[in-house]
């Protein structure tokens, strides 16, 4: 898959707008985001408000004349901002932008930093899903995760938040240390009764660079993550979530439209310290990467020196990239998905879905591809048909 190949994007995608915030008020020990334990620093919200605005007015003419479908506030934990500072920056992206009038504008929340009165003016400023970081509703699980809240926070949280807003996400993890499948249920059980909207359940991955690694707790085996993968499947369709994406569950009508755009390939400009773009012109397609340093980016945004990293996508990495997107949605997808995105033909990577049908990994109908239950649960070995 390797010779010079020309492509043609005839129409840019469906373009998202990601906004990095990277502080959090404690290190978790599992996490390799790109975030920042506050300790006792006190938040330098306007220096980093200013940085994001300037690193918003030099991004604008990569995206110039296209719309923005949906914005998402991300971390680190976005909910330290003001309600203030999030109106600042949303009234800031209308002014030099056009957004979709039903744009979805999601923002995370941690349950130790979600008080009423901030979650209420996050949105009167228009962030109208909010996105909450549960993990667990067991004070043990909670202990053992580093968290910062209790199960009861948790739920009082959620309790706001769908007072509040009338979409709310909560983020679970599940294979986490010492947990039991009877203990997972149990939080299922929690989850399902929050009636929240849209639930996005991940295993528990023990990234290089963290604490976890370092210090590896002991985790359930590959056995027991099955089993729970299984029950969480059983239970969250049974009270109408239905499974759209490998970790994400809705109700109907729910499925998030931001994380949507990256399954399916679409564009996005990130803004914000480590945050990552991906843009399509008509014949290449760009990745982008800002400062990761939270104060060398408040450092250099002012002067549009904001970006960190920019290269141009291979024409031959792009069937790999797309399909390690796409073959995460349960439906899979329209395959003229695959030339929309690319710009490649669909000749190109004919005989890999060939490859991936007769081994039973993919189904072919009616110009559409997904995976069958068993590609779906060797997703890594069917996308490596494509790479
Ligand atoms: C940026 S955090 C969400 C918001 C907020 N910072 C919080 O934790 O409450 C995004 C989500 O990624 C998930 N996550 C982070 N590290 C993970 C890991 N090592 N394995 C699995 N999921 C992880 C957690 O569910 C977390 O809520
Ligand atoms: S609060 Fe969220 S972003 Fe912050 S360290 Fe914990 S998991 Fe990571």
């Amino acid at each position: 898959m390797n010779k010079t190949i020309a492509i043609n994007i005839e129409e840019p995608p469906p373009l998202s707008l990601y906004v990095h915030f990277p502080w959090c008020t404690k290190k978790c020990p599992y996490c390799d985001f790109n975030s920042h334990q506050l300790s006792d620093r006190t938040l330098p919200e306007s220096q980093y408000l200013t940085a994001l605005l300037a690193d918003f007015s030099s991004s604008v003419e990569l995206i110039k004349g296209r719309t923005i479908a949906s914005i998402f506030f991300g971390g680190g934990t976005p909910s330290l901002i003001s309600g203030v500072g999030i109106q600042k920056i949303i009234s800031e992206i209308y002014r030099q932008v056009s957004v979709d009038k039903n744009a979805e504008i999601t923002l995370e929340a941690n349950p130790g930093v979600s008080e009423i009165l901030q979650l209420k003016r996050f949105r009167e400023a228009g962030v109208n899903r909010l996105s909450v970081g549960v993990q667990s509703f067991s004070d043990a699980n909670l202990k053992r995760l580093g968290r910062i809240h209790t199960g009861k926070d948790a739920l009082k949280a959620i309790e706001k938040a769908n007072d509040i807003f009338d979409n709310v996400n909560i983020d679970i993890m599940y294979g986490l240390p010492e947990q039991s499948l009877e203990n997972l249920s149990e939080d299922i059980s929690i989850l399902v009764r929050t009636n929240v909207k849209h639930c996005s359940v991940y295993q528990l991955t023990i990234e290089p660079q963290t604490l976890f690694y370092r210090h590896r707790p002991d985790t359930p085996d590959d056995e027991s993550c099955w089993a729970m993968e299984k029950l969480i499947k059983e239970m969250m369709a049974l009270y109408g979530y239905d499974q759209y994406e490998i970790s994400a569950y809705a109700k109907n009508g729910f499925e998030s439209v931001h994380n949507n755009n990256y399954w399916k390939f679409g564009d996005y400009l990130g803004i914000g310290a480590g945050a990552h773009s991906k843009i399509s012109f008509g014949n290449r397609v760009i990745r982008m990467e800002k400062a990761k340093s939270p104060q060398t980016y408040m450092n250099k945004a002012g002067d549009g020196n904001a970006l960190a990293g920019c290269y141009q996508v291979p024409h031959h990495d792009l069937p790999g990239e797309f399909m390690m997107n796409a073959l995460r949605l349960k439906d899979g997808f329209k395959l003229d998905l695959f030339s929309q995105r690319t710009g490649l033909d669909l000749d190109y990577v004919m005989p890999s879905i060939q490859k991936a049908k007769d081994n039973n990994l993919v189904i072919v109908k009616k110009n559409s591809l997904r995976p069958t239950d068993y590609g779906y649960a060797f997703l890594n070995s069917l996308i490596g048909y494509f790479i």
